[in-house]
């Protein structure tokens, strides 16, 4: 297990278009159980591997318990719209209003270069969208509605 370096917005990896997976291998393999390890360190629910410096069209989403490691993963269908607040961990401490799709179909490789097909809505089509946006380089911060606002969390 291995805690990887959050990229934060403005490193310029954020913004960098990621390439395919061609290659199952272990160093591939190991870099999923380390995005899974920061992920939840860092109390996410998706995390898209350009996030940790490595522009590979690769990310993992956890939003209700139910892990997801998507590959190559492309949105086939989309439909309904949903608006509501977003965060991102290489945006600490901030949130801001996105309207999304309400429902998404994606396919992709799982870890075992399998073909997937994920069928998400609400909170799980909002993390496909964010994620998938960051292998083109976009961040959410470019879809907001209004202002970003701070946001503090108490210490436990
Ligand atoms: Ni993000």
């Amino acid at each position: 297990m291995a805690i990887r370096n959050i990229r934060i917005l403005g490193d310029e990896v954020l913004r960098k278009k990621s390439k395919e997976v061609k290659e199952n291998n272990e160093k591939l393999q190991i870099l999923i159980d380390d995005m899974f390890d920061t992920m939840y360190e860092a109390n996410g629910v998706g995390l898209a591997a350009p996030q940790v410096g490595i522009l590979k069209r690769l990310v993992v989403i956890d939003v209700d318990g139910t892990p997801y490691t998507l590959i190559n993963p492309v949105i086939v269908e989309s439909d309904g719209t949903q608006t509501g607040d977003e965060g991102c961990l290489s945006v600490p401490n901030k949130s801001g209003i996105v309207t999304r799709p309400n429902h998404v179909i994606c396919k992709a490789l799982d870890r075992d270069f399998n073909e997937i097909t994920v069928e998400g809505t609400e909170l799980l089509a909002r993390c496909i969208c964010h994620e998938l946006d960051h292998l083109d380089g976009v961040v959410y911060v470019d879809k907001v509605e209004g202002d970003l606002v701070e946001v503090s969390y108490e210490e436990e």
